[in-house]
């Protein structure tokens, strides 16, 4: 069946970035000159998906003012024949069908996606955490969607991480089958070092099938007191084989200053109008 639609959730408070997270919401912040959820679209978009539910929050009106025309500012540039910035407007606002809804209570990823219940009805779907961007040469959600036609199951995306960071992630407890790909036997969200199955996570993108939504409906909060993704899809173990791909790529935290500082960087390194420049300016600077 093929994956059409797919959920970003966005609604987080972005605590970690504050203060610039105060008043503009953190997936609005740009790498170089683009927001990180415009990637995220584009990730999405790139990967064949055509309905995509954002799932935002209080404050975060400026996500759907993104997404949408602006009228002042398109006859402004029309009136200075601008038409390179005429294009980079339209391509955003037709980039997909957008569409959104609110996360009233804080109570965790599990609660995000379960708003998007009716959303995506009765078909597998992607989502794409609104803090994790990605380099790649086949965009990630596509590789999972792949492994998600090979298997025809739920597809996990992970990596692995430093010890140093597994109580970070959900880590995955699994079993080789191909080059990259696991069968997942268990899971636990944030496990402390010495608890945790191994030092692959998931970082990020999912690929599911509707049978979380009931799981969700009924799961308890967890790590954190808040209702967890990784304990629903640990209880969708009990009814359904799930595996995960370790996919190519790079992945960048931007909900984390390290991370949103290292992706402004590698992806300023890799853009043909600034690489030149600003590689010698870095490398005389660290001289
Ligand atoms: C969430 C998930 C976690 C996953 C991580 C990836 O955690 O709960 O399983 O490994 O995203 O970024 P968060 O970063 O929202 O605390």
């Amino acid at each position: 069946m093929k994956i059409r639609k797919c959920v970003i959730p966005a609604a987080g408070l972005g605590t970690r970035l504050l203060p610039a997270s105060k008043a503009v919401p953190k997936e609005m912040l740009p790498v170089v000159d683009t927001p990180v959820l415009e990637l995220i679209v584009k990730e999405a978009v790139d990967s064949g998906i055509e309905e995509i539910l954002i799932i935002t929050g209080r404050d975060k009106s400026a996500i759907e003012n993104h997404f949408d025309n602006n009228i002042e500012l398109e006859d402004h540039l029309l009136k200075k024949n601008d038409h390179i910035n005429l294009d980079k407007i339209d391509k955003i606002v037709n980039m997909a069908r957008i569409f959104y809804t609110r996360q009233n209570k804080p109570l965790g990823l599990g609660h995000a996606i379960l708003c998007a219940k009716e959303f995506i009805g009765n078909e597998p779907f992607a989502i794409l955490l609104g803090d994790d961007i990605m380099r790649a040469k086949k965009p990630v959600t596509k590789q999972l969607i792949d492994c998600f036609n090979t298997y025809n199951a739920p597809v996990l995306g992970v990596q692995e991480v430093d010890e140093s960071d597994i109580n970070k992630y959900g880590i995955i407890d699994y079993e080789k089958i191909e080059e990259d790909t696991f069968f997942v036997n268990d899971m636990i969200e944030k496990p402390k070092l010495e608890n945790a199955p191994s030092n692959k996570a998931i970082l990020g993108r999912y690929v599911l099938t509707p049978e979380i939504f009931d799981i969700l409906e009924n799961q308890k909060p967890g790590v954190g007191g808040e209702i967890q993704l990784t304990d629903a899809i640990r209880n969708l173990l009990d009814i359904q084989k799930v595996y995960a791909y370790q996919f190519e790529g790079k992945r960048y935290d931007t909900g984390s200053k390290i991370g949103y500082l290292k992706a402004i960087v590698e992806f300023a390194l890799v853009r043909e109008d600034l690489s030149e420049e600003f590689e010698q300016y870095l490398k005389a600077l660290l001289k």
